[in-house]
């Protein structure tokens, strides 16, 4: 950060104690005058720039700051609740005010906190809408990522990553507008469903007017007692082969944007995936296991016994044959050559109203430096991929995710300092 800006916004950093006293007058200004959540969140402070700690005594915390945003190379958790934005603010000057106001929020949330102390006031409503009191920070991640439409809408359009474009449409894809696209995201993850949700929630909230949902989903993973990969809604375990998170030069090579103001960030792509489990409960398991290459108790390679085992797909049986055949959704992604990391949970939200089937599936998450990754994968299963019989794409997004965020510093700055 450079010190002329520096200063310019340590100059309205309050102390919390200032703040609580804020907060006092606030809440007396506020039975008066204001009537909405933005008068209570303003009158509050929150349109000040507050820096929070990483709490160091929180249970089952992720760290907020860092070189990378959270809720990417970050241990998979058990639910995700998942928010495309439209932004209704007009100028960038707004969207920074915006970022610097989420950013203490944001630590707060994931040291399990509420978003702001609470009140007594009873005439007024609460600065933290409640239903994750009780609970702790759960492993809470939150990555926040820009979309390309973002870029055109607020004067940025110069500072838009040639990489950051909407995803070309896919042979197979039957995209529904209603889950496609965004100027934000907010993914949520968390090893409690209302943890997440109430983390999108309260952002949301406290950006009324500024921003809102285009579209949302909720989905979960659930992990076996001893631990290990867990199960989609095939039944077959999936998350298998990626890149270790644990490696950061081999994340370097697939996941982090190494040039201009997104390096450590890394570009998201969302893909919500219908999978049709009646179809696919009518379907031998043979047929199953030819459709991913795997078997599906143990997750093994077709031909192997164990689930992490090596494979080769060009490996033929005694009759020529493809041991991993050739249609098959793991030949396929493996034979493009590109790597991605995986980070997808499961969905079911009730019944499609036209045919009463399960509304279930995927939401495909995936990270990668350049979008083209996952472009020349989804290009390989194109209209081969056997498991095509049983999904359709439904809805699609692609962000670019800020790099993470350093003490003092603030969501996006990189981006602003760009301008
Ligand atoms: C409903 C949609 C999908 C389902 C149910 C699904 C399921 C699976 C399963 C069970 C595996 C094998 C286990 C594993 O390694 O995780 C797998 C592997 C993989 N999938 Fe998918 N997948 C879906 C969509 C996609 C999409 C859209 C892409 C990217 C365009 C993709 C890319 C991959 C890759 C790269 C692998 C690893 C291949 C390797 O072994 O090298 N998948 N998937």
């Amino acid at each position: 950060m450079t010190a002329s800006n520096e200063e310019k916004w340590i100059n309205k950093k309050i102390s919390r104690r200032e703040m609580l006293k804020l907060t006092g007058m606030g809440v007396a200004g506020i039975a008066i005058g204001a009537s909405g959540f933005g008068g209570v969140m303003k009158a509050m402070g929150y349109d000040v720039f507050e820096t929070v700690e990483d709490s160091t005594t929180a249970k089952n915390k992720v760290n907020f700051y860092g070189k990378h945003q959270s809720g990417i190379s970050t241990p998979v958790q058990k639910n995700i609740y998942f928010a495309s934005l439209t932004v209704l603010v007009t100028s960038k000057e707004e969207l920074q005010a915006l970022f610097k106001k989420w950013t203490p929020l944001m630590v707060r949330l994931m040291n399990g906190e509420l978003m702001v102390d609470l009140t007594t006031n009873t005439r007024v409503p609460t600065g933290d809408t409640g239903e994750a009191e009780g609970l702790n920070a759960s492993n809470l991640s939150i990555t926040v990522g820009v979309g390309p439409s973002l870029f055109d809408k607020l004067g940025m359009a110069h500072l838009k990553p040639a990489e950051l474009a909407d995803l070309p449409h896919f042979p197979k894809d039957q995209l529904q507008k209603e889950y496609t696209g965004g100027d934000l995201c907010i993914q949520a993850c968390a090893d409690d469903p209302q943890v997440a949700f109430h983390a999108v929630r309260n952002l949301v909230r406290a950006a009324s007017g500024k921003v809102e949902i285009k579209w949302s989903q909720a989905g979960f993973n659930s992990f076996p007692a001893e631990g290990g990969t867990p199960r989609n809604l095939f039944a077959f375990k999936d998350g298998t082969v990626n890149p270790s998170i644990k490696d950061e030069q081999d994340l370097n090579k697939v996941v982090w944007v190494d040039k201009g103001w997104l390096k450590g960030g890394s570009y998201l792509v969302a893909r919500k995936v219908q999978m049709h489990l009646e179809t696919w409960d009518r379907t031998s398991l043979k047929d199953q296991e030819a459709t991913f290459g795997r078997h599906r108790d143990s997750g093994a390679p077709l031909g192997k016994t164990k689930e992490f085992d090596d494979f080769d797909i060009e490996e033929k049986d005694s009759k020529g044959e493809y041991i991993m055949p050739d249609t098959s959704h793991v030949h396929l992604a493996r034979k493009s050559g590109a790597r991605i990391l995986r980070r997808s949970y499961s969905y079911a939200s009730g019944v499609m109203s036209n045919t009463g089937a399960h509304d279930a599936g995927l939401i495909f998450i995936s990270f990668q430096k350049d979008p083209a990754q996952f472009i020349t994968v989804q290009n390989s299963l194109g209209r081969l991929d056997k498991m095509n019989e049983y999904i359709t794409h439904r809805g699609s997004a692609v962000f670019a995710c800020f790099p993470g965020v350093q003490k003092g510093s603030y969501l996006g700055e990189a981006l602003f300092n760009a301008l």
